[in-house]
């Protein structure tokens, strides 16, 4: 049985029996609401999905349902690479919505697992576990194993809620969610005369192997944490309520379970997994099999490999925090082991990714429609950890030579040589992002030990600088925010802005901000029953605009949502009413005379209008990117204002200036086709991701969406605002390109009134420059040619200058004793020429002395070097040019080859250079 056909059996076994097959959700826990799962940080279980159909939230689309679900669980992440656990994983499930229960749900197990049609398992190699509490699911199976005739109290083992509740141990401790009692079922993997006949010894030995898990969801376990600030001290049991809709969540583990029904060794022997093992292998030349070491590190990369590109094509990029620093964790360490256990010099994860495609590729079309993104991301990843690793070797090799010479000290206790301090652990990690876990590995691997505990001390006080550094800069808080309700104030506050930006409205909440006195600051926030303002949301920034009545404006500056509140953020303008106020003196003035008012509320119009322009635009360049660079750019984030828009996506090179050119000429041939701008709302999630609308995973989005279409070019699911047609967009101009992370790029634009403005702009800076060379800026390019040409022309001619400036064969020097005292005037060529010329001389002529000056513009610059043998007879640049400048009525000096001064005296200077002569003859007499 291999993993593709476990998969299908049980799919086709399930709909058999009524269900209907559903969708993998991503791996980034969104919910069938489209809501994301605050409490996960991955999807890891069939079920996480479906809470709001156990809580009876949402109607489900049938009360029975069988999956497929994509999990990550990173829990078991050390023990990955052992035959059995992988931090990827595949979980099939069938599920009901208060529909069938313990019964029903035990009774298709067994038919699935024995059924000479399905999997037609030998019974005597399964078993069972129940809750030891749950006499009913108990009665159940004793049924099925007497009419088998099989005596039920060796085939049903009763455990407590560690094993049998799910989540394990739920019952007593929470987490707090959907739980309940489960059933497990084990097939037995030894011979049965290596049973002990103690089924805990048996299992724990890996005799038994758990298959399946059947849960029996009943209740909502209610709890809240013993210490908000201590988290891992867990929950204070509130209560157990009934689900609403109680039912039924399976899990099989089809890898595990395809290796122990095909009598593989480990789950990476099956169909899944072959090609990748065997690719791995290829690149590391290395024969499977024949060094435990190595086996294990190519069963990490495989496993984690998968688990990274699923990430990535579920939109997750590599990063420092939650879920992205998993995958850079996951990535780092499949390169960490292919470079030191297997010896892969160079990057390969990249070049292995197309056999995930092969082993995977079938059953998940997303790893082949995000291969680009995800070959991109994997690249980019492995480069920029390659040089980390070559840094943060070094450096570590640097502590453990600094840590050895403190502990060598004699004074040291030998005790603690073998724990690495956590503060050279930390700064390999904070300063030079070295990972936690490579350091200990490579502690480990050199018989050293990592003080942990010293480790996470630095860890946390660096969190905390970092929640402070975050924390200071908001201006309302929300749980701190001070409210005041009008009585029956709606729980939400509608958006009427898709088709109007001004409308009358009741004000229902207002939220004064407080000073550290407790007084008044004048900001406000504001809300609407319903309102034409849109709050920041999707890239797009919140509206400006007023909310008016007789009696006051209040200016938004800002608008926000908080749950399904918009806030209205702003100030009265009759600011000295408002602002320096206590809270009762506040709530007293704001109950009186502006909560439940008729207003009207206006956006600023003009604003908004480029906004829209900007949003629509930013659609298009999505769609011409993906056009012009491939399917593998993904939007990593944007920013719609109204004087630009800001797009960032996945891309590895910089953009060339002709694929800058041709998106930006698509946009405009966009615009002006003038294109019907075209708003599908209430679409199921369902059929705009059967249309292929364009959708960011990790968004929350609905069950029902919003979808923007551009006729037969851009399909994108979008609370924005838009305009109706692409011809009011005007024009589109990019003004910059750059990378604002690896593997990303940005790009800024502007449309309408900002691309004139900008175009303004230019032009203004080309007429300038025009003027400035007296030329029409039609022919700047050739002014500006002619002004290089002449540049360089100048160049040449003082080049040449100097050279004949600076032949020294014509100077004659006078003999003075011992040296040879040269003596140049120049007319041009600058201090360069002066300080040429006398190297020139005295490179031929060890008795040289050379004086050179240099006349420029006002002044005199003087240099003089002095030969080596001259030197010998006391002569010293230094002394000789302060000396002369002492008596030029200048200043300089330097050392007793080289010195350089200056006047502005000449006739002084003429006066001292008549003196040089004797000046020499000083020097030399004096030695
Ligand atoms: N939720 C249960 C599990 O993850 C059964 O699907 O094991």
């Amino acid at each position: 049985m291999n993993a593709r056909d476990l998969r299908q059996k049980y799919i086709e076994f399930f709909v058999s029996k009524g269900h209907k097959e559903f969708p993998s959700s991503p791996l980034i826990p969104i919910d069938v609401t489209g809501k994301l799962d605050e409490s996960l940080l991955f999807t890891g279980a069939g079920m996480v999905q479906f809470k709001p159909y156990f809580r009876g939230l949402v109607e489900p689309p049938h009360p029975r349902l069988v999956t497929c679900q994509n999990c990550l669980r990173t829990t078991d992440i050390e023990e990955t690479g052992d035959p059995w656990h992988l931090t990827f994983f595949q979980m099939l499930g069938n599920f009901s919505f208060g529909d069938y229960f313990k019964k029903e749900a035990i009774e298709f197990a067994w038919e699935f697992l024995t059924s000479e049609k399905w999997l037609n398992l030998d019974k005597n190699r399964i078993c069972v576990t129940v809750f030891e509490q749950d006499d009913e699911a108990y009665g159940y199976w004793e049924e099925i194993w007497k009419k088998e005739s099989f005596d039920p109290s060796e085939k049903i083992h009763r455990l407590g809620e560690e094993k049998n509740y799910w989540p394990a141990g739920a019952f007593s401790s929470g987490p707090p969610g959907p739980c309940g009692p489960c059933t497990e079922i084990f097939y037995r993997c030894a011979p049965e005369t290596e049973l002990t006949g103690d089924f805990k010894t048996d299992e724990a030995a890996g005799r038994w192997v758990e298959i399946w898990n059947l849960v029996f969801l009943q209740f909502e376990w209610k709890g809240e944490l013993k210490d908000p600030t201590k988290p891992h001290l867990g929950y204070r049991k509130l209560g157990m309520d009934p689900l609403p809709k109680p039912g039924v969540d399976t899990g099989m583990g089809l890898e595990r379970t395809a290796a122990v029904l095909g009598a593989k060794k480990s789950v990476y022997e099956i169909d899944t997994f072959a090609p990748i093992i065997r690719t791995i292998c290829e690149r590391a030349k290395y024969a499977f099999g024949t060094n435990e070491e190595k086996d294990k590190a190519v069963r990490i990369i495989a496993d984690h490999l998968r688990a990274a590109s699923f990430c990535v094509a579920d939109g997750i990029t590599p990063t420092n925090t939650g879920r992205g620093y998993v995958l850079r964790r996951i990535i780092r360490r499949c390169v960490f082991k292919g470079q030191h256990t297997l010896g892969m010099q160079e990057p390969f994860l990249a070049q292995i990714f197309p056999s995930v495609i092969e082993a995977l590729g079938d059953s998940h079309k997303e790893l082949i429609e995000r291969k680009e993104t995800i070959v991109s991301v994997l690249n980019a990843e492995e480069t920029q950890f390659r040089r980390t690793i070559e840094q943060g070797l070094r450096r570590f090799w640097n502590f453990v030579e600094q840590f050895k010479k403190e502990m060598y000290q004699p004074k040291r206790k030998r005790a603690s040589y073998f724990n690495l301090p956590g503060k050279y652990v930390f700064t390999l990690y904070d300063t030079y992002g070295f990972p936690y876990e490579l350091t200990e590995e490579l502690a480990k691997q050199h018989g050293f030990r990592v003080n942990y505990n010293e480790f996470l001390k630095y860890m946390e006080k660096a969190l905390q600088r970092a929640r402070a550094a975050s924390d200071s800069g908001k201006v309302f808080e929300a749980e701190k925010a001070f409210v005041v309700s009008s009585e029956n104030a709606p729980s939400f506050s509608r958006f009427i802005g898709y088709s109007t930006m001004e409308s009358k409205a009741t004000i229902t909440r207002v939220s004064p901000e407080f000073d550290k006195n407790g007084l008044t600051t004048g900001k406000f926030r504001i809300a609407l029953d319903e309102t034409p303002f849109y709050a920041e949301a999707g890239g797009q920034v919140g509206d400006t605009g007023t909310i008016e009545c007789e009696d006051f404006v209040f200016i938004v500056h800002d608008t926000q949502k908080e749950a399904d509140i918009i806030w209205h953020i702003g100030e009265f303008s009759d600011k000295t009413n408002f602002r320096g106020r206590s809270q009762d003196e506040i709530t007293d003035k704001l109950k009186k005379s502006v909560l439940s008012r008729q207003v009207v509320a206006k956006v600023d119009a003009k604003r908004r209008r480029n906004i829209m322009r900007n949003h629509t635009a930013t659609h298009l360049l999505h769609a011409a990117l993906r056009k012009t660079l491939g399917a593998h750019v993904a939007q990593s984030g944007s920013l719609v204002a109204p004087d630009r828009l800001r797009f960032d996506f996945t891309h590895s090179a910089p953009l060339k200036p002709e694929e800058i050119d041709r998106i930006e000429q698509i946009v405009n041939e966009k615009i002006a086709e003038t294109m019907p701008v075209v708003v599908h709302e209430n679409v199921s999630l369902q059929e705009a991701k059967s249309r292929g609308a364009m959708m960011l995973f990790g968004e929350k989005y609905g069950d029902k969406v919003r979808m923007i279409e551009i006729p037969g070019f851009s399909l994108e699911l979008c609370g924005g605002t838009h305009v109706e047609n692409t011809a009011e967009i005007g024009l589109f101009k990019i003004i910059s390109e750059s990378s604002s992370a690896s593997g990303i790029r940005r790009i800024e634009a502007v449309t309408g009134l900002g691309a004139y403005e900008w175009a303004k702009k230019t032009e203004e800076i080309l007429e300038k420059s025009a003027s400035l060379l007296k030329t029409p800026p039609e022919d700047l390019p050739k002014a500006i040619e002619k002004l290089q040409a002449q540049v360089r022309q100048l160049q040449r001619e003082k080049e040449q200058l100097i050279a004949s400036a600076t032949t020294p064969t014509e100077t004659e020097s006078i003999p003075v004793g011992p040296v040879n005292l040269y003596h140049v005037m120049l007319k041009t060529g600058g201090a360069e020429a002066g300080k040429l010329t006398a190297d020139r001389l005295i490179e031929r002529d060890p008795r040289g002395v050379a004086v050179v000056g240099v006349y420029d513009e006002d002044k005199v610059t003087l240099f003089c070097k002095v030969g080596s043998s001259a030197q010998k007879n006391g002569l010293h640049a230094g002394l000789l040019l302060r000396e002369i400048a002492r008596r030029a009525g200048g200043g300089g000096g330097g050392n007793a080859t080289f010195a350089q001064a200056g006047t502005k005296d000449s006739q002084k200077l003429s006066q001292a250079m008549d003196a040089l002569v004797d000046i020499v003859k000083e020097q030399i007499k004096t030695q």
